[in-house]
């Protein structure tokens, strides 16, 4: 999926801050931490935040952007030991090789831990992106293995099995507000599968196709809202049952 317009965020961090109950003095550490849009909410409410993140021009974006935090290179399968009092895993379970590992490794630094997944497909509304331009892209194989982590009965036998117990669950509805067609279509065209499409096609018949999938997103005043759903999961280790001080 495509990354969605800045600040698009903020209503899933906030839940995930208050379903963790992050506050002054909470340590937290952010594991796929990205730019630190997470840790900046986290330390605006007082936190301690370490963030991880493979990509070292992440750490290095979120290291200037939250100078109240401390980032560093890291892989979320190995964390740093902690221990912390909420481990967070914000839109990142997708993107490892071993989403139970990772689980497992949090639960063993941290005594909350948080997972964000978006909803399923049906419930995003970014998947048009992909169904305006799967005529040009690479047939999407059919899926094979176990339900993706999107499925919230998958993830929370996923969380179960790395030993954690589920204490809160919440939905939360992100939209992705464009003022206009450009700021819709220009990041599009800059992604993979936007690029992908525009080599067959050309950047022209890729933003028709769009804008006419979009067209029911639409708002009277030419911008676009595509509402997508996201899901958030609090648990704790077994026996765990209160933050560490
Ligand atoms: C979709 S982004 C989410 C960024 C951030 N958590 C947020 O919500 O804004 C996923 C991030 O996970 C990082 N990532 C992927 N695999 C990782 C791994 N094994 N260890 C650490 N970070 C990883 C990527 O580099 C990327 O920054």
């Amino acid at each position: 999926m495509t990354d969605g317009p800045p600040g698009w965020g903020a209503p899933l961090h906030a839940r995930v801050l208050d379903l963790a109950g992050v506050g002054a003095g909470t340590t937290v550490l952010d594991l796929g931490c990205g730019p630190g849009t997470f840790a900046a909410a986290a330390v605006a409410r007082g936190a301690r935040v370490v963030g991880v993140d493979a990509d070292r021009s992440a750490v290095v974006a979120a290291s200037a952007a939250v100078p109240g935090a401390e980032f560093t290179v890291g892989d979320a399968h190995d964390p740093p030991p902690g221990p912390f009092d909420v481990v967070a895993a914000v839109q990142l379970l997708q993107h490892v090789a071993n989403p139970l590992a990772v689980l497992r490794a949090a639960a063993r630094v941290g005594d909350a831990v948080a997972v964000t997944t978006w909803g399923p497909e049906e419930e995003c509304d970014v998947s048009a992106f992909g169904e305006a331009l799967a005529r040009w892209l690479p047939p999407r194989r059919p899926p094979s293995g176990p339900p993706p982590l999107t499925d919230p009965a998958r993830l929370r036998k996923v969380v179960g099995l790395a030993g954690l117990a589920v204490v809160a669950e919440d939905e939360v509805e992100c939209p992705f507000t464009y003022p206009d067609a450009d700021a819709l279509v220009g990041p599009l065209l800059a992604s993979g599968i936007g690029r992908a499409a525009a080599a067959r096609a050309g950047a022209a018949a890729v933003r028709e196709a769009v804008l006419g999938r979009l067209d029911v997103n639409r708002t009277r005043t030419g911008g676009y809202v595509l509402r997508n759903r996201f899901r958030v999961l609090v648990a704790r280790g077994g026996g765990s049952g209160t933050p560490r001080s």
